[in-house]
């Protein structure tokens, strides 16, 4: 990418915003939903019990396939994460959060979908992600800001077998996510290139999206990547998950599809 596309491409994500009707301006919910950003600087600054509980709570109530809550939370202070994992919390958080989908809990009293594995392991990412997004606007709502991440160096889901083995999963139990929650250090970073309502919402049929728009998102994308991080570059951070690729999915599959489960019976 040429100095000019750069420049163009950072002009055009400083230009986005969200697109709010002005007749709803100041609705307090819609406003943390449309402020939020991934946060990756925390101020050295301790969450307060309560708001970490109230955020765990809003993750606990959320919704989930008939009520099935195939979720599991791990929580961890900067001092449980550092002895768990031996190294901080990335990004200098002060909680962090991983968050599991649990197909294992509810089998002890019920076994919704014996022969279905794909469905089922879909219904739990489902629901703990719903879960995860709960508990990342209540920390908004209450001046906690997070990132969830997949790729954390040793937490996210590309690690999932050393997950199980460091905190001892059962089967049917499977990383998704690690939120890192902390308050932010300095301001809040321009909103990345989210792509035009028309590209992605349709009515009635599908309709394939426009290249160039496409194109100039992926400008954007890596621009934007340019300028947060002038020393790496996008395609270098799908090196980095591409490496760990072939090994997550190894690890998942046997975390996720075990026993006789995607078997016709007898
Ligand atoms: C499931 C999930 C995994 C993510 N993993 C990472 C990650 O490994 N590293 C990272 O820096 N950001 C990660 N992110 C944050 C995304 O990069 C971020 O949501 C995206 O760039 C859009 O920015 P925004 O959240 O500020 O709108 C992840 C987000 C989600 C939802």
């Amino acid at each position: 990418m040429g100095p000019l596309d750069f420049i163009r491409s950072i002009r055009r994500i400083l230009a986005g915003k969200p697109q709010v009707p002005p007749s709803l301006e100041g609705n307090q919910l819609l406003d943390i939903i449309m402020k939020r950003r991934s946060i990756r600087r925390f101020a050295d600054r301790q969450i307060p019990e309560d708001v970490f509980a109230a955020i765990l709570e809003a993750g606990r109530l959320a919704p989930s396939t008939v009520n099935l809550q195939t979720w599991t939370f791990f929580t961890y202070t900067a001092e449980t994460w550092q002895d768990t994992f031996g190294r901080p919390v990335p990004f200098k958080g002060d909680r962090a959060v991983i968050v599991m989908g649990d197909t294992h809990r509810d089998k002890m009293v019920l076994d919704v979908f014996p022969y279905s594995p794909l469905v089922e392991y879909t219904v739990a990412v489902t629901n703990a992600s719903l879960a995860a997004m709960n508990m990342n606007l209540a920390a908004e709502a209450l001046g906690i800001s997070s990132v969830m991440l997949s790729e954390t160096g040793q937490s996210g889901f590309l690690d999932a077998g050393y997950l199980k083995q460091t905190l001892d999963l059962p089967d049917g139990v499977f990383p998704l996510m690690t939120i890192i929650f902390g308050y932010p250090r300095g301001s809040y970073p321009p909103m990345p290139p989210k792509l035009p309502l028309e590209q992605i919402c349709f009515e009635g049929e599908y309709r394939e999206a426009n290249l160039g728009v496409m194109e100039d998102w992926l400008s954007q994308m890596m621009a934007g990547y340019k300028a947060a991080y002038p020393l790496l570059s996008f395609n270098a951070q799908l090196r980095v998950y591409h490496s760990k690729i072939d090994q997550a999915e190894a690890d998942l599959k046997d975390m996720v599809f075990y026993g006789d489960q995607g078997r016709e019976p007898g």
